[in-house]
């Protein structure tokens, strides 16, 4: 079996340096994990010769620690500081072997080391995955001795250091209706911070993934670019250094846990397994970089990867919590007449002495309110089932009110530091639960098998998560310090019950919109609430940066009305419909109040989506013209890994008048090939390529000439799109 790895023990000149070499399809990784040195990262980036790799050190490659510790680091950051018993601050963490395994997407490579002087050991793990050129890093942190416990003050997953030059950082922040947002910048002298204190949902505010860019400003399908995501779904850190050129000719990239309020104990006898921490390098731009993290995720990380995700229609935005049977069969109805194949019930189905009839009580009370649907869930799975769909259910399982059964009786269950006035989040009565308790994983495991047992036939659950933890301290943990890490430990636990159970149902991720987009919990969800703003305007902008990191797949993108509870725009149906289209499609508004057109207009993007969706959710995704480029245009393109099929979205985000419009060039595309083009959703006359064939080459070299402006059909110039579906004959 042809094995792309190469581990090489290659002797150097003067000295006896072990050369690790961890290669992937086109990538190569390599440190000098010489025995008794401090381990260093030599190089990474494109795949080696074995010529290269011989001439490596010797033609004066600049090496520095893969893992500063503190003693090491001198004046730099460290990835790792500890507390000694005695005292000590510093660790000296020297190689003593180095172990590689293979396993069946590539290999892993453990760099043991330790401290001369005292019982602490760090394994510093990488694992390749070969097919998608993605390398991983965590390191575990050993507590080797027999009784005193080692304070870990800082203890990241990993240190990339990177060759000074005209580099830029592309990362994101956001929150709630306003996800990922994005900002790029040269790195400069000095130290920049990415981090999340939430506790519970760790991507509002910032994202624990960044885009790096050798090559001067970020280019879409160009340049080489290094994309890193830390696997977490925690509180974390990502630090940038940039040092003095008189001592260093590199940037450092720091990930990790954030250690801020979180020390962590290291027990005599323990191990400390820091999350994994993925690297991919690509020459072909961020989109590449994309392109390799989608096709990881669906592999390896996203729950059920790989496999299309349903057409459905969320109650929130059409009803809010007036949940009611009639209200719920008519919205099934709706949806089946449409040809969506799921219906999910929001929130306002539960309580009994609190009803959920608004967000200040009942979180923790999961019993149907039967005033409000007096047949139970099992009415409505049986209604799903006549109407020939499946049925979901949302929950909020982490969280109480203090207005409900669950918080009188066991008040102790909530997160509350010691002596403080309760700290209450989303309608002034919300609680999260503490999840370091066991009592408390065993009721939130309880709260979907309870679910599920009873109503076997769900087939999606919606998880949702709305609060942070303000006021940090357990009622049950006795080292408050380790309350952030126990937390995502005990859902963890909860989470892995869930999916021994049942490993079948989908589950969506959702915090606040889309507070929990991270490779760290989405091995456990099928997919992830993108935003509650669905004004498609805005999400345009809002899944084009997901799209950095998260495929199609996982990306929920529901058609909402118009205008909505977000901005209040009006934006045409059809607008709306190609934006939804180009992730997992959705729905999250009234169909009752829809009209007889709107419906049919529904009804037929839902068919030409069955046709598209395996290209859009598992297809290679060209992002080629910024919504932020000014030029008022956002296209993108999703081809299948044999280029025989694509499909082109063109939104026209600004209409300026007398502006003139480039032709849109495609990319992506085989040049070999030659493509029939179909447009989906056309509304007016034809577009004069249609049904026309053009090779692969024209079609990225000259483009498309797509009216726009003055010649744009319709009065919605500002909100102008085309679906163009390319089959190769
Ligand atoms: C917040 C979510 O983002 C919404 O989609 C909705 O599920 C509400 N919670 C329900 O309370």
């Amino acid at each position: 079996m042809k094995r792309m790895i190469l581990l090489a023990a290659v002797l150097l000149s003067n000295m006896a340096a072990a050369q690790t070499v961890i290669n992937t399809k086109n990538t190569s990784l390599v440190i000098d994990a010489s025995e008794t040195q401090v381990p260093r990262l030599v190089y990474y980036g494109t795949r080696l010769a074995e010529s290269d790799l011989a001439s490596l050190s010797s033609a004066g490659f600049g090496s520095t620690a893969v893992y500063p510790v503190h003693n090491d680091a001198s004046t730099s950051l460290e990835a790792l500081s500890v507390r000694m018993p005695d005292g000590n601050l510093s660790t000296d963490q020297r190689v003593a072997s180095v172990v590689t395994d293979s396993w069946e997407g590539g290999a892993t490579v453990r760099i043991a080391c330790k401290d001369p002087k005292y019982p602490l050991e760090v394994t510093l793990v990488f694992k390749s995955y070969e097919d998608q050129d993605v390398i991983s890093t965590w390191t575990e942190i050993r507590n080797s001795g027999k009784k005193k416990g080692i304070v870990l003050t800082r203890f990241d997953s990993g240190c990339l250091p990177i060759r000074q030059g005209d580099v830029w950082v592309t990362s994101f922040g956001g929150s709630w209706a306003g996800e990922m947002t994005v900002n790029c910048q040269p790195l400069g002298p000095g130290v920049r911070s990415i981090f999340n204190k939430d506790g519970v949902r760790n991507t509002q505010t910032s994202h624990a993934e960044v885009m790096i860019s050798l090559d001067g400003k970020p280019r879409e399908l160009t340049g080489r670019v290094i994309g890193a995501a830390l696997c977490y779904s925690g509180n974390y850190e990502l630090r940038f250094e940039t040092g003095d050129t008189r001592y260093s000719s590199i940037h450092r990239f720091f990930a990790g846990i954030d250690p801020s309020n979180s020390n962590y104990t290291l027990a005599a006898g323990e191990t400390f397994v820091t999350p994994e921490l993925a690297y991919s390098f690509s020459t072909e731009g961020l989109s590449g970089v994309s392109r390799n993290f989608h096709s990881w995720g669906r592999k390896y990380k996203l729950a059920h990867g790989g496999v299309v995700n349903d057409i459905l229609l969320n109650s929130w935005e059409g009803v809010y919590f007036d949940i009611n049977e009639a209200g719920m069969h008519q919205m099934m109805r709706d949806i089946a007449d449409m040809g969506g194949e799921l219906f999910v019930m929001d929130d306002g189905w539960f309580g009994d002495k609190y009803p959920r009839n608004d967000d200040h009580t009942s979180l923790g009370d999961w019993v149907v309110d039967r005033r409000k649907l007096p047949g139970g869930v099992e009415d409505l799975v049986a209604e799903a089932a006549k109407d020939g769909i499946k049925f979901g259910i949302w929950i909020e399982p982490e969280m109480t009110n203090s207005r409900s059964e669950l918080f009188e009786a066991h008040p102790d269950w909530v997160i509350n530091a010691p002596g403080r006035e309760l700290v209450q989040g989303r309608g002034d009565t919300q609680l999260v639960l503490d999840l370091s308790n066991p009592a408390v994983q065993d009721f939130v495991f309880g709260v979907f098998d309870g679910i599920m047992s009873k109503w076997p036939q769900i087939a999606y659950i919606k998880w949702d998560a709305n609060m942070d933890i303000p006021s940090q301290g357990s009622q049950y943990l006795s080292n408050q310090e380790h309350l952030y890490i126990e937390y995502h430990r005990g859902l963890a636990r909860v989470l892995d019950r869930i999916r021994a159970k049942y490993p079948d149902v989908a589950v969506q991720a959702c915090a606040s919109g889309g507070g929990r987009v991270n490779w760290g919990f989405l091995p456990w969800f099928d997919e992830f609430w993108t935003s509650d703003n669905t004004d498609a305007l805005q999400r345009i902008f809002i899944q084009w940066n997901t799209s950095y990191f998260f495929p199609a797949e996982a990306m929920a993108a529901h058609i909402g009305a118009s205008p909505n509870h977000t901005t209040g725009r009006e934006i045409p149906l059809k607008f709306r419909i190609d934006v939804a289209m180009s992730a997992r499609l959705g729905l999250e508004l009234q169909p009752s109040a829809m009209s007889a057109e709107e419906k049919a207009l529904c009804k037929s993007a839902i068919a030409d989506y069955k046709g598209i969706r395996e290209i859009v959710q598992l297809g290679d995704l060209y992002r080629i013209v910024s919504p932020y480029d000014g030029k008022g245009l956002c296209t993108k393109l999703y081809a299948t890994p044999c280029k025989d099929k694509a499909v082109f979205f063109w939104y026209r985000t600004v209409y300026f008048n007398g502006e003139p419009v480039a032709a849109s060039l495609l990319a992506g595309l085989d040049p070999e090939k030659n493509y029939r083009i179909t447009e989906l959703n056309r509304v007016g006359s034809p577009l004069s390529f249609e049904g026309k064939v053009f090779s692969g080459r024209f079609l990225m070299e000259q483009g498309l000439d797509i009216p726009s402006g003055n010649t744009a059909p319709g009065p919605h110039r500002d909100y102008a799109s085309h679906v163009l579906c390319l089959t190769a004959e």
